[in-house]
């Protein structure tokens, strides 16, 4: 639980500020409805997501300039690509988009997607703009040699001190279910669906330490809940 206390998650975090705690962990009917109403309509009368609210945002639609760009990768440093491959393939499903080796500064990267490559150009510089073109990949950066050297100290995954990075999220058909496959594969989980205030959603662990919030799109609108209006 003390990770929980700990932790840098903005959900989490909310919760820990939310006044008063809402109740969707107790099992109280009433207690839910009231609170689906109260979330309801306090999401639709504060605009919560209005310029007015949020300094900073801008309030012009998107500089025209920026037409066009969208979020393609998350990088991150993996000790040994073999275990890393054999994690992001066979137990979250995803695909190789495009390996590209550099011998002269030692060190290969892996993009990882959900994309069918059955699709995806053979010619490899056809496969490189084609990759670069996917939506929502993931870069495993592997430095040779890691894999192999001893005194190898763990990458930082950014969720203990001093934190900064916190983890990428898969959108699961069911989270429950998956979280069942997990446990079944010997996944390592930081937080189990029914732990925690969070309920309905999970946090597992790659090979090196890096979280992945597990959620689906139903559950985590009763998460969700948690987060009231900001307090004035
Ligand atoms: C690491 O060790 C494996 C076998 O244990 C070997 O196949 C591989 O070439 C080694 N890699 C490096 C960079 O030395
Ligand atoms: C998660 O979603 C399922 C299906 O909609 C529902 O039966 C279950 O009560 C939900 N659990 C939580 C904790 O919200």
């Amino acid at each position: 639980m003390a990770v929980f206390l700990t932790t840098n998650i903005l959900l989490f975090r909310s919760l820990r500020f939310a006044s008063p705690i809402p109740s969707i962990l107790t099992n109280s009917p009433s207690k839910v409805s009231l609170n689906r109403r109260r979330f309801v309509s306090a999401s639709m009368a504060s605009d919560n997501e209005s310029p007015a609210k949020n300094p900073g945002l801008r309030s012009d639609p998107p500089d025209e300039e920026t037409k066009g760009y969208f979020m393609q990768q998350t990088m991150y440093r993996i000790k040994d690509p073999k275990v890393s491959l054999q994690f992001y393939s066979d137990v979250l499903g995803m695909s190789l988009l495009k390996r590209l080796d550099f011998p002269d500064m030692k060190f290969s990267l892996y993009f990882m997607g959900y994309e069918d490559t059955s699709s995806a150009p053979k010619d490899p510089v056809e496969r490189t703009e084609w990759t670069f073109g996917r939506k929502a990949t993931v870069e495993l950066t592997h430095n040779w040699g890691t894999e192999n050297d001893s005194k190898f100290e763990p990458y930082h995954n950014g969720n203990s001190d001093p934190r900064g990075f916190g983890h990428i999220g898969i959108t699961v058909d069911d989270t429950y279910k998956a979280c069942k496959r997990f446990e079944s594969l010997n996944v390592p989980f930081v937080k189990k669906p029914d732990e925690g205030k969070m309920k309905g959603i999970a946090f597992i662990k790659d090979p090196d330490g890096y979280w992945i919030e597990i959620f689906d799109t139903k559950n985590i609108t009763n998460v969700a809940q948690a987060a009231g209006p900001k307090p004035e």
